[in-house]
């Protein structure tokens, strides 16, 4: 069955069982403890725990409608940064599309089983074993499915029924904290096809379970992977939603070869179209390494990057409306001649060297931008020993370095600049220097209203306990002043302004009334951060940034600035908490 149909009968089939049929959600998530969407239940995490509620509550990709049924159902665009390096073997992928169906204490594992089993038969895809939760010390074996199992003629005498442990057989939380519990997964022509989620527990930061109130269901089954067994393929890239973008491909170039440039031209699309910029962190460096090591595999036949790209958004765009052939291109051709200009002097480097271990990789990543796994292709036998954590840990080690030396460079006012970078541990600071981060952004509002024009930002660091900002100034601020500003971005915060982006390309950025840092080096494609009243359209504060940033000022809380000091000629320092 083609690709296309697998969609549409799945959907049709929950659509046919009182589920509602819910979009993709961005692979941008919500939830700030995940970098990357990496399942179809992240949308519904709220409904799992009670937080929202399914008849109530506005559903983001409903366009704030409530999803006004318990169970749920959607082909979500997910992303696993934990396969990379494996991808280029025949079953592993960084994007990929995930067929799921969800309950949030409409059904359980009765249901849930049967619809699985049902809509396998439905469409002709034989199982050929399953397994369920052997259990442990902590949760016991999943006696319930392995009756139902057992009902449809699925047993461990007739070893079609297997037990499992943790490790294969128990899902989540994803992120820090949330919905978990036991699995019993679908097995059909030898590969994992479809897993059943019994979210039974709230997983707590300190690991610890506590039974859902409301159990509820959560599935997930691989599109490709189904494709793969229904289409009778060898592996995934056989398929329908690959052959197309290979057939592209010099038929001399290995299989490996051919599967890295396919995966990474579909992830780097579906990256680029929900509004991830390549940068040197988080998304932005993920989007960036499968850009890199795209253009060096593709390069190394022909130049072809545009054709590939284009065919993907030939063959997606018709179920992902994002796609967009002008702003893929031109983020790709921004990132292209970046990379190129330094890719053969990087090359020419490395050639130099006798073998490369971490230090002088992360000196050829940090001279030349090669990131470690193109480091790791380029240099092939020199670099067997390179392992990534180790390149992590020179990283990481740098970035200390880099960030003591600053501290001192600057006389004690580290120009940590504002980039969006979080430094926080778990999603509760993650919240709270998210807020800290609106914060700051009113606060210059706030003293550029107070004191003029002439205050600009020199310098930002947020950490969970305070922002310090630091702009020029030249002289110490009264207490009136200080009490001026604290009232004006309080204000800010009691109107409840409305905060939202814009992506627009950096030169566009420039002619609007945007707040930019001189110091900054920004992207070609930047966004611009504005906190509105949404009723009046008038506007308090608007900057460059690359977020995140809360959605309405109320979440910021109260702004107290607790020290206001000098730090060099002509620039003052503020530090400020939010309660
Ligand atoms: N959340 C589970 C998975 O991603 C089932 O959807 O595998």
């Amino acid at each position: 069955m083609e690709s296309r149909e697998l969609r549409e009968r799945f959907l049709e089939f929950f659509k046919k069982r009182e589920h509602t049929i819910v979009p993709s959600s961005s692979l941008i998530p919500d939830d700030p403890s995940v970098l990357l969407t990496t399942a179809g239940m992240q949308q519904f995490k709220p409904y799992y725990t009670g937080a929202a509620d399914p008849f109530h509550s506005p559903h983001p990709t409903l366009g704030g409608r409530p999803l006004g049924s318990r169970n749920a159902a959607s082909i979500q665009k997910s992303f696993r940064t934990s396969d990379i390096d494996e991808v280029g073997d025949e079953r592993h992928l960084t994007f990929f599309e995930m067929l799921g169906n969800f309950s949030f204490g409409g059904y359980f594992k009765e249901k849930a089983i049967q619809y699985a089993y049902d809509f396998l038969r439905e469409i002709n895809v034989p199982i050929e074993y399953v397994t369920v939760f052997g259990g442990d010390a902590e949760v016991p074996r999943d006696e319930e499915s392995i009756a139902i199992w057992n009902s449809y003629g699925f047993s461990m005498e007739k070893q079609n029924l297997k037990l499992m442990g943790r490790e294969d057989n128990f899902w989540g939380p994803t992120g820090n904290e949330g919905p978990c519990g036991p699995t019993t997964e679908i097995y059909a022509g030898g590969i994992e096809i479809w897993n059943i989620v019994f979210n039974q527990y709230y997983c707590h930061p300190d690991k610890t379970l506590e039974p859902l109130k409301t159990p509820g269901v959560d599935t997930g089954m691989g599109l490709e992977r189904l494709a793969t067994v229904s289409q009778e393929k060898e592996n995934i890239f056989q398929t329908d939603l690959f052959d197309p973008l290979i057939a592209l491909l010099p038929t001399h170039l290995g299989n490996r070869e051919k599967r890295i440039i396919v995966d990474h031209a579909r992830a780097i699309v579906f990256l680029i179209c929900d509004g991830v910029l390549p940068s040197n962190k988080d998304a932005g460096y993920i989007l960036r390494r499968l850009m890199r090591r795209f253009i060096i595999r593709a390069r190394n036949y022909s130049q072809e990057y545009f054709t590939i790209l284009g065919k993907v958004i030939d063959r997606y765009g018709s179920v992902y409306h994002e796609l967009n052939s002008e702003k893929t291109f031109l983020i790709f051709k921004d990132e292209l001649s970046q990379f190129e200009k330094t890719l053969v002097a990087g090359q020419h480097e490395l050639e130099k060297l006798q073998s490369i271990d971490a230090a002088s990789a992360f000196r050829l990543y940090e001279s030349y931008g090669l990131p470690y796994e193109v480091i790791k292709d380029l240099g092939g036998e020199k670099a067997k020993s390179l392992a990534r954590d180790d390149f992590d840990k020179e990283f990481t080690k740098h970035q200390e370095i880099s960030r003591a030396g600053q501290e001192k460079k600057f006389g004690g006012h580290g120009l940590l600049l504002d980039t969006g970078e979080l430094k926080a541990a778990d999603e509760r600071e993650i919240q709270i220097v998210t807020r800290l981060h609106t914060a700051t952004h009113l606060l210059q509002a706030a003293l550029r209203k107070v004191l003029g024009e002439s205050v600009r930002q020199a310098g930002s660091d947020i950490t969970a306990e305070r922002t310090r900002f630091d702009f020029t100034f030249d002289r110490k601020l009264t207490s009136e002043e200080i009490a001026a500003v604290e009232q004006v971005a309080n204000r800010a915060i009691q109107d409840d302004l409305k905060v939202e982006y814009k992506e627009m390309p950096y030169e566009e950025a420039l002619k609007t009334n945007a707040l930019h840092f001189a110091k900054e080096k920004y992207p070609s494609i930047v966004k611009v951060y504005t906190a509105f009243d949404s009723e009046t359209g008038r506007v308090f504060s608007q900057e460059l940034c690359g977020g995140p940033h809360v959605q309405r000022t109320s979440e910021v809380g109260k702004l107290k600035i607790v020290k206001e000091e000098a730090i060099a000629r002509g620039i003052r320092r503020i530090r400020a908490i939010i309660e």
